[in-house]
């Protein structure tokens, strides 16, 4: 028995690689979360079965467990719409972190908090990493949801507050581990310095430096599952941290490239030095109607979309794959323009288009994008706004300053498709709004485009 659910452990572990390779392009990307969530569902029941020799198996309390958890995940996977997605995402990153500091607390207190210095230092870290995963992502789910605003989360010194946490953390961990024992006292310390730090980390980062925490967090949970399936004994749990965890490190470098911040300030808790004392923005505001922008557009050779947040949340994307269609079959070339932290999570844009069937050759990443922008006639900004902010280049007081942005300065004609005039995720005002050659075209995005869509029909 002990061999064939080994086998089968194996097995899972060879679909979790697959699935999650095939995650890695929209058009398999379907196919490959079946793939994934069916390993994982073999993992969850070689876990169930797997300690044959433990006699106290409590089935009953397992099943429970298991049958909650079903309910409330399938309940909200169904419910939740796609602009929620990222919140989504951010709770059950945090519920892993959590699952794995439970395991910990489980091994120490079956271990009567007593242990080697090796093993209690493992454990203590993976309980370290796990509250502090789970605290961070449930502040970012409130920040992501907008019910918690950075305002209210300003801490006084963060930095320094941020590394005397972090130092205390350590100390504790070396102390306990040299000790080779704790009391239950100190475990409920250590627990609450775990949670001050999941605090102190993502608290004072705010507005558009999110995506390099979330990323990070990410990583967080995946080691925290690899470390648990050391203890555990679990090959799959360890596998599926170790893809996790290495990937996540990989999508954290790349959104701080992204970001221009460096590594060291988001551990430490210190983005960019501006305060956020933006320069006032203000002018004249042009705008332009559908039937207008319909002709603009016809005319053109060259014509670039930016989507954005605004993008998901009207559901924009099919619509401007007709516009596609319709322009491209007048010789007009198409092509859109992706910034890596557009929308509210890591490749939000690449799957909404991809799920509009628009070719993956026409994206272009940001420095590609940059070159094709100097050249296009109309480019069309649906629903972003921070991406395309002009004070990250032009104002130092600003804090979004030195994140790269999607640079329009020296296209031809730029259209904003949004409702209003309001800022976007980063809460600042946008001065491409005002510039010379940008016109707005107010309402939601996919009505603007199926107007717009309907007049180049009929042109
Ligand atoms: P944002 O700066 O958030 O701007 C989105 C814009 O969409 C808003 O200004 C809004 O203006 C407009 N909008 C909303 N609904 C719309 C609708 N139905 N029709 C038309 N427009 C609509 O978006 P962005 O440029 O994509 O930038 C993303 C921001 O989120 C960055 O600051 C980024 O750092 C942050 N963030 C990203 C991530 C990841 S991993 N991607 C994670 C967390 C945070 P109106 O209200 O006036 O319509």
């Amino acid at each position: 028995m002990e061999q064939f659910l080994d086998i089968t452990l194996f097995i899972a572990s060879i679909l979790l690689i697959i699935g999650l390779r095939k995650l890695s392009h929209p058009s398999t990307a379907s196919k490959g979360n079946s793939i994934a969530a069916l390993a994982l569902a073999i993992g969850v029941l070689v876990a169930v079965f797997y300690p044959l020799k433990t006699q106290n198996n409590n089935y009953l309390y397992i099943v429970i467990g298991i049958s909650i958890g079903v309910i409330i995940g399938v309940i909200t996977a169904k419910k939740v719409a796609m602009t929620k997605m990222p919140e989504m995402v951010s709770l059950l990153n945090g519920f892993g972190g959590l699952s794995a500091a439970l395991v910990s607390l489980v091994w120490i207190i079956n271990n009567h908090f007593t242990g080697n210095s090796g093993q209690l230092f493992i454990v203590l870290l993976n309980l370290f990493l796990g509250f502090v995963a789970f605290l961070g992502s449930m502040i970012a789910y409130g920040k992501l949801s907008g019910k918690l605003q950075d305002e209210h989360l300003k801490i006084p010194f963060s930095t320094i507050v941020n590394i005397i946490v972090l130092i205390i953390a350590i100390t504790a961990m070396v102390f306990f581990a040299y000790n080779g024992n704790m009391s239950i006292n100190l475990l409920y310390v250590f627990i609450a310095v775990s949670l001050v730090y999941g605090f102190t980390l993502v608290a004072p980062i705010g507005g558009a430096d999110m995506p390099v925490v979330i990323s990070l967090l990410n990583s967080l949970t995946g080691i925290t599952a690899a470390i648990s399936g050391i203890m555990t004994d679990n090959k799959l749990m360890l596998l599926g941290g170790v893809l996790v965890g290495s990937s996540g490190i990989i999508l954290t470098l790349l959104m701080c490239k992204a970001m221009n911040r460096p590594l060291l300030s988001v551990i430490f808790g210190n983005f960019s030095s501006a305060k956020g004392n933006e320069a006032s923005v203000g002018g004249n505001v042009k705008q332009i109607n559908s039937s207008d922008l319909a002709i603009q557009l016809a005319y053109s050779n060259r014509v670039c979309i930016i989507p954005g947040y605004g993008m998901a949340v009207a559901q924009a994307q099919k619509v401007i794959k007709d516009v596609e269609t319709v322009l491209e079959s007048n010789n007009v070339e198409f092509k859109y323009a992706i910034h890596p932290v557009a929308g509210r999570m890591p490749g939000h844009m690449n799957v909404l288009l991809a799920e509009a069937d628009i070719s993956y050759d026409k994206l272009l990443d940001l420095e590609e994008a940059n070159d094709y922008l100097e050249s296009t006639d109309v480019a069309i900004v649906v629903g972003a706004n921070d991406v395309v902010n002009p004070s990250a280049k032009e104002d130092p007081a600003s804090k979004i300053y030195g994140m790269p942005i999607l640079d329009l300065s020296k296209t031809k004609s730029v259209v904003v498709l949004k409702r209003s005039m309001n800022p976007g995720y980063a809460g600042i005002q946008n001065p491409l709004f005002f510039k010379e050659n940008t016109k707005m075209l107010f309402g939601d995005a996919k009505k603007s485009l199926e107007i717009i869509l309907k007049e180049l029909k009929e042109l």
